[in-house]
């Protein structure tokens, strides 16, 4: 125990869409093979929305889960994040609909757009406010639904992108918990990357509407998948570093789920086990700020993170934006302060 206040990682939830699109489903869309995909990403299905499902829809559903797991009224949260790039409208933020129908009557919501590391930046951004002691209860959800903005007949990005969301609830502990170290930054100079060019101000709303080619994702796959494999590792290896640790001391990295090559090339850049690098792509595509959150529920699902464990998350994605934090996970029961 310490005078510190820590943010715990005190529940946790995640929910993706029924439908499964499988790589042989997909044969059927476009030219490509399960091979391909399999071999290049990792990836051998991924959940996608239905009608009737949003960003909002999925969030809520892990937000839910979260809630109900740490017993907690949703009248009691002080703060929603939702980390997404794909919310349901430009405004109001998803977050803000997520709040009415949880009815966290309290609660502040905003969004936070950092595409593949919006769930990266919003555990940090959430940590600030209980370390200052503003804050009590706070809910961050990554949640996205990416297969709205993909073009189903372009092969380079329609395998990749999927739908999903999960949730975490951080409360204040004197146990040493949750974020231990961050390391983030933005180069914006690689914004033409990865974009999706319509919903913004760029296009009027008094005038034609946009191009179709400008309301789906365009990404330079090869240059992002480079720039990936360096700043995933390096800035792994900074937040290590600022906790104090060598590479070895991490019971399991948590990465963004983009590619199966990214994390090999992780796992042998720290010279470690891919048994140390937890991955789940294979059944859930790349569900950008959703893919963290998803595989940490998961992670723990599966036994993989027992309680004082040292966990290593990093991210990647659109802006470019990236970050990695070290956390132990020592989930409590907490919220006594
Ligand atoms: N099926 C079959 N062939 C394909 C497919 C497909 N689905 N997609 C591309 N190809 C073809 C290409 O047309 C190309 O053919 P050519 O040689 O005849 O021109 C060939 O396969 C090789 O294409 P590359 O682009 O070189 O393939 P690569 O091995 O680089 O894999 C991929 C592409 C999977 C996109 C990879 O570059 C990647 O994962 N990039 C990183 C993505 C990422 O990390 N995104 C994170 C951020 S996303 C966000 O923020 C929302």
């Amino acid at each position: 125990m310490s005078e510190q206040v820590y943010a715990a990682i005190t529940a946790w939830g995640f929910s993706v869409p029924e439908k499964v699109l499988t790589n042989h489903d997909l044969e059927r869309m476009v030219e490509t093979s399960d091979e391909w995909i399999r071999t290049r990403t990792g990836i051998g299905e991924r959940h996608v929305v239905s009608e009737g499902e949003f960003t909002s829809t999925l969030a809520l559903a892990a937000a839910r889960k979260a809630l109900a797991q740490a017993n907690l009224p949703a009248a009691e949260l002080d703060l929603i994040i939702v980390c997404t790039a794909t919310p349901d409208y430009p405004f109001p933020a998803t977050a803000c609909i997520v709040q009415e129908q949880l009815g966290a009557t309290r609660a502040t919501a905003f969004d936070l757009e950092a595409a593949c590391s919006g769930f990266v930046y919003g555990l940090n951004v959430a940590t600030q406010f209980i370390k200052t002691g503003a804050m009590k209860n706070i809910l961050v959800i990554g949640a996205e639904t990416l297969s709205r903005f993909v073009n189903w007949k372009d092969r380079t990005t329609c395998v990749l992108f999927a739908d999903g969301a999960g949730a975490v609830l951080l409360q204040p502990s004197h146990e040493q918990s949750g974020i231990l170290s961050f390391y983030s930054a933005s180069s914006g100079e690689g914004a033409e990357l990865i974009i999706e060019r319509a919903g913004g101000s760029r296009y009027p709303a008094n005038q034609p509407m946009p191009p179709q080619h400008d309301c789906y994702i365009h990404m330079a796959g090869q240059e992002v998948f480079k720039q990936a494999v360096r700043v995933m590792g390096d800035d792994s290896m900074e937040a290590i570093a600022r906790a104090g640790l060598h590479p070895s001391q991490i019971d399991l990295f948590i990465p963004h789920q983009a590619n199966v090559r990214i994390i090999e090339a992780m796992a042998k850049k720290f010279e470690l086990p891919m048994a140390k690098f937890f991955v789940n792509i294979e059944y859930y595509g790349n569900t950008s700020a959703a893919s963290i959150p998803i595989a940490l529920c998961e992670a723990v699902e599966q036994g993989k993170l027992k309680p004082g464990a040292l966990v290593c998350m990093a991210a990647f994605g659109a802006g470019i934006t990236h970050g990695a934090l070290v956390i132990r996970w020592n989930p409590g029961p907490f919220g006594e302060l």
